[in-house]
């Protein structure tokens, strides 16, 4: 358990399409850019009492060994936007298991009520949280649950 005074880390990954923020289906995602998600992110992580990382890819693997990778790099929790990969990537939700951190995941858009294939998240059974369809606010909220968590963790 970490002492209130110090600093923990939060991990965030953003997976495909993610960066195309701000210009990809407005009407879904919103006109802000991936850069501004980016930059809220770092300012409501800091809020916190987190030092986040925010990283984003469009390849499977990279993601995978960033996740693999959280531990031992010292993070105390994990907040995902995996994308399209949510619903059908086990690899990634293996991948998920095989850490012992607080995780959440996010969706800017509200996954329940769009195309079917949309309504399964594989990789959301492997997290502690799942939050959806609130946008650029889904982070902030699973960034106040990870603190909470992992202030215990
Ligand atoms: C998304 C939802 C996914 O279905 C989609 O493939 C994305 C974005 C979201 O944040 O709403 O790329 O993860």
């Amino acid at each position: 358990m970490k002492d209130e005074k110090e600093k923990m880390k939060l991990l965030v990954l953003n997976g495909p399409n993610l960066n195309m923020l701000g210009t990809r289906q407005r009407d879904v995602y919103g006109t802000k850019s991936y850069e501004e998600l980016a930059a809220e992110i770092m300012n409501w992580a800091q809020e916190s009492g987190f030092e986040a990382t925010v990283r984003q890819s469009n390849h499977e693997g990279v993601l995978i060994d960033l996740i693999q990778g959280a531990q031992i790099m010292g993070y105390d929790a994990l907040l995902i936007n995996p994308g399209a990969y949510a619903h059908y990537s086990y690899a990634i939700s293996d991948a998920l298991r095989c850490i012992a951190l607080p995780k959440a995941e996010v969706h800017l858009s509200d996954i329940d009520n769009r195309e079917d294939f949309r309504k399964l998240s594989v990789t959301a059974a492997a997290c502690d949280k799942i939050i959806v369809g609130l946008g650029f606010e889904g982070y902030r909220q699973a960034i106040v649950y990870l603190s909470k968590i992992a202030r215990e963790h």
